[in-house]
Formats: structure tokens, C-alpha cells, sequence
């Protein structure tokens, strides 16, 4: 194994949290939550989906803090240095889901800054549901038209890489985050006042243990994973540039709160408007950039509103995107030792040649197809219903079973008082989380 070269860390306590949380909030919250609520059955959903993040999903997070924390490593070293040898397969899978990952998360994050151009130039303005339908589609379906936002969505993404993790990342989230938040509460309570309305609040909380599926199962468990970004190594990498003094329970719980919190709210907004404009529920991916765009041109103030709105949410998703590329890179940095530039380079290249045909599968690849899915249905489902359910079984076997008392005492560091809390943990990564996942990676897949 490589030598690391001098290991970055924190600036300081808050930089970790605001890059744990940047890391967490994003697309997965304001885009994939309310989407695949309503495509799942509301209630039934979001409850399955608060157990799963509030059990496997918290353990899962809390595991890779630690383990990044003990080991000082990027997500191979870490399971080899933490375990052997034998365990470093689980961090070249994560490497892989990581770019699996990043091929279709700079598609959605391109369509942001897209958007945020447009509402700019006052093209969203049309309210009628037809016409934002349509300009979704013939944008999205329009190949160069996307592709070029997607590229400039990873080239922003590899800069703030290249610049590494304090510089970037941290001094960014701490201004814009907030602002996104009060925008999206505000947005929220309007919405909540609209014709209608109330039949969303009422599809998303009140469940109707009828619609439950096992499909649906492993659809919440993969969006706990992905909404936390667990389940390949994006936390371990980031609690890797840890000093010692951190209180990992509370930071856990903390950022799965701050997680929640705005994929409630953004499922409060979305929802919502979607009975107040009568679209569909089945929206799918395109249900964010149909009902967001309608709910504005109904504000005063919408130029400037929408343009704000989209350009924080496509920060939201750069914070993120830059913990998904962080993973690969942090990698090839000290395994391959070459420059933390040269390594961004390489991995981002490698992410537009994976990802600019996951874009046109929207448009003149939609043909192509694998087992009845599109290439996007194959990254993202791939990535999110079998590749982070595994990441995050062999993170629970490994931490509860191989290596507990070393990350026991690695979490007990900095959180002295939380033994008790220590043992729940570490009886949901033995006992709990394991089988758990395992019957609803089985059922799925039978299903
Ligand atoms: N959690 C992010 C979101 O909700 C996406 C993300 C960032 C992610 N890093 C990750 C998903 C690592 C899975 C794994 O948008």
C-alpha cells in the first residue's frame, strides 16, 4: 500500500458538519425524495423510509465516521488498515458505486443549472402543466442541449475537488446552505396555502399500509442510503480528514435530522403542488423541474425567485457531488500517488464518459435498453438498490462483527458520556442491520 502524502483535515469542528451535511443535502432530498414518494405510495413510504434512516441508515453513518476517523484512510486503506487485507474489495466496490453514482447525479445536477439559466432568462414563466411538461421533456430529450450543462456541472464539481477539502467545500456550504433552507421553508408555507394542496399533505403523511410493497422496501432503504450518502465510503473519506476531538454520535444524529428535516420540507413543497396543479403523481424524475417551476410562476417576484432558487439547489448539488468524486479521488491521491489535481482530472473525465450517456438516454438513447431499463434506470437503480444496500451490509458486518472493539473505542473517543448509546449501536450493526438488509435486498429482488 501507498504511502499517503501529508493528510488534509478540517479546519474546524463546523467545516466537518457543513461538509457532512452539504454531503448529505441534495439532490436525493429536494429531487429523488418527493419523486419517489409519490411514485410509492406517500404515507406508506415515507414512513417505512423515516425507520429505515432513523435505524440502518444512522448506524450505517455513524460506522463510517468512525471507521474513516480511526483509519485516517480513503475507503480501501481504511478497510485495509482497519481490518486486512481481505476486506479491500468492499472499498473497491464503493469506488465503483461512487462513479455509478456521479454518472447520473451531474445528468439531474446539469438539469439544475439549466433551469436556473432559464429562470433566468424568464423562459419557465408558462404555468399551464402541459407547457412545463413539455419544456421538461424536449429539453431533457434534446442531447446536446443537456450534455453541455452536465459538463459544466462536473468541471465545477472537479475544480472544487482540485481546490481540495477545506479551501472549497467548506467556506461555500456555509453561506449558501441556509439560504437555501429559508427559501425552501418559505416556499413551503406558500405552497401549503394553494387550492388543493392539502390533499398532498394528506397522500404524504397519512399511510395506507395497503399500497405496501416489497419493492417498495428496498426503494426506501435505498433512499435512506443515498439521501444520508452512505453505503460507498463518502462519509468514511470525510471522517477521515477528522482529528480526534469529534463527537461522532451527535454529529451522526445531527446531520441524519438536518437530512430529514429539508426532505420533508421539499416533500411538503413538491407534494402538495402536485394535486394544487393536478399533475401526476408518477411523475418520475422529471416531477422536481414540472412542479417547481409552476409553483413560482404563481409568486411575485418569480424571476429573481426561480433564478435563486435553482442556482442554491444546484449548489446544493455540487456539495454533494463533490463528496461522491472526494471517494474516487482520495483513492487514486494515495494509493496511485499522484497529485490530488491529476487524480480530480482523471476521475472526472472517467465520470463524463460514463455519465454523458446516461444523459441521452432521455433522448435519442432511449431506445437502449438492459432487462426493460433505460441507462439512467440502470445507474441509479444498480448503484441505489443493490450496490449501496451491499456497501452498507458489508460496513455493518465489518464494524459489528470484525472490528468492534477498535471502532467502539474510536467512537467512545470524544463522546465519553454515550456508552449506553454506543450499545444500541452496536447491536443494531450486529444484530439488526445485517439481516435487515438482507431480507430487503432478497425480497426486492424476487419481487
Ligand atoms: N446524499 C446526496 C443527496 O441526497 C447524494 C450523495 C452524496 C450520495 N454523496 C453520496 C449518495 C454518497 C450516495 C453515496 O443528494
Amino acid at each position: 500500500m501507498a504511502i499517503p502524502i501529508e493528510r488534509e483535515q478540517w479546519q474546524s469542528r463546523l467545516g466537518f458538519m457543513l461538509a457532512a451535511s452539504g454531503s448529505a443535502v441534495g439532490l436525493g432530498n429536494i429531487w429523488r425524495f418527493p419523486w419517489l414518494t409519490g411514485e410509492n405510495g406517500g404515507g406508506t413510504f415515507l414512513f417505512t423510509y423515516l425507520i429505515l434512516i432513523f435505524t440502518i441508515g444512522l448506524s450505517v453513518l455513524m460506522a463510517e465516521f468512525a471507521l474513516g476517523r480511526a483509519s485516517q484512510r480513503d475507503v480501501v486503506g481504511a478497510y485495509e488498515t482497519i481490518g486486512s487485507k481481505k476486506w479491500s474489495w468492499v472499498g473497491y466496490v464503493s469506488v465503483l458505486t461512487g462513479l455509478l453514482i456521479m454518472s447520473f447525479y451531474c445528468v439531474v445536477g446539469g438539469w439544475t443549472l439549466s433551469y436556473a439559466f432559464r429562470a433566468g432568462m424568464g423562459q419557465l414563466a408558462g404555468d399551464d402543466a402541459e407547457v412545463l411538461q413539455t419544456i421538461f421533456s424536449t429539453f431533457t430529450a434534446s442531447s446536446l442541449e443537456p450534455v453541455f450543462w452536465q459538463l459544466l456541472f462536473i468541471v465545477l464539481t472537479v475544480y472544487v475537488v482540485m481546490r481540495g477539502i477545506s479551501s472549497g467545500i467548506e467556506r461555500w456550504s456555509r453561506i449558501l446552505m441556509p439560504i437555501l433552507l429559508v427559501l425552501l421553508v418559505g416556499l413551503a408555507i406558500w405552497v401549503l396555502f394553494l387550492p388543493g394542496a392539502w390533499e398532498g399533505v394528506k397522500y404524504m403523511f397519512l399511510p395506507d399500509f395497503s399500497k405496501f410493497t416489497p419493492s417498495m422496501l428496498v426503494t426506501a432503504l435505498s433512499q435512506a442510503l443515498f439521501s444520508l450518502s452512505v453505503g460507498m465510503g463518502a462519509m468514511i473519506t470525510y471522517g477521515s480528514y477528522l482529528k480526534q476531538q469529534e463527537n461522532l454520535p451527535r454529529a451522526a444524529l445531527a446531520v441524519t435530522a438536518l437530512d430529514t428535516f429539508v426532505a420533508l420540507v421539499a416533500g411538503l413543497l413538491i407534494l402538495p403542488a402536485v394535486f394544487a396543479f393536478g399533475y401526476s403523481l408518477d411523475g418520475g424524475p422529471g416531477l422536481a423541474f414540472v412542479t417547481l417551476p409552476a409553483i413560482f410562476s404563481g409568486l411575485p417576484g418569480a424571476l429573481v425567485l426561480s433564478t435563486a432558487f435553482f442556482l442554491l439547489l444546484a449548489i446544493a448539488a455540487l456539495t454533494s457531488a463533490v463528496s461522491i468524486l472526494e471517494v474516487a479521488v482520495a483513492w487514486v491521491h494515495s494509493q496511485v500517488s499522484v497529485s490530488r489535481q491529476k487524480s480530480a482530472l482523471l476521475v472526472g473525465v472517467i465520470v463524463t464518459i460514463m455519465g454523458v450517456p446516461v444523459s441521452l438516454s432521455f433522448g435519442i438513447w432511449q431506445d437502449v435498453t438492459l432487462v426493460g431499463l433505460n441507462l439512467f434506470e440502470l445507474a441509479d437503480g444498480l448503484s441505489g438498490k443493490i450496490m449501496l444496500p451491499v456497501g452498507a451490509l458489508a460496513l455493518a458486518i465489518f464494524v459489528g462483527w470484525i472490528v468492534w472493539p477498535r471502532i467502539r473505542d474510536e467512537v467512545l473517543q470524544g463522546s465519553e458520556g454515550s456508552a449506553a448509546t454506543v450499545r444500541v449501536w452496536g447491536f443494531i450493526c450486529r444484530y439488526i442491520a445485517p439481516p435487515a438488509i438482507v431480507v430487503i435486498l432478497v425480497a426486492g429482488l424476487i419481487s
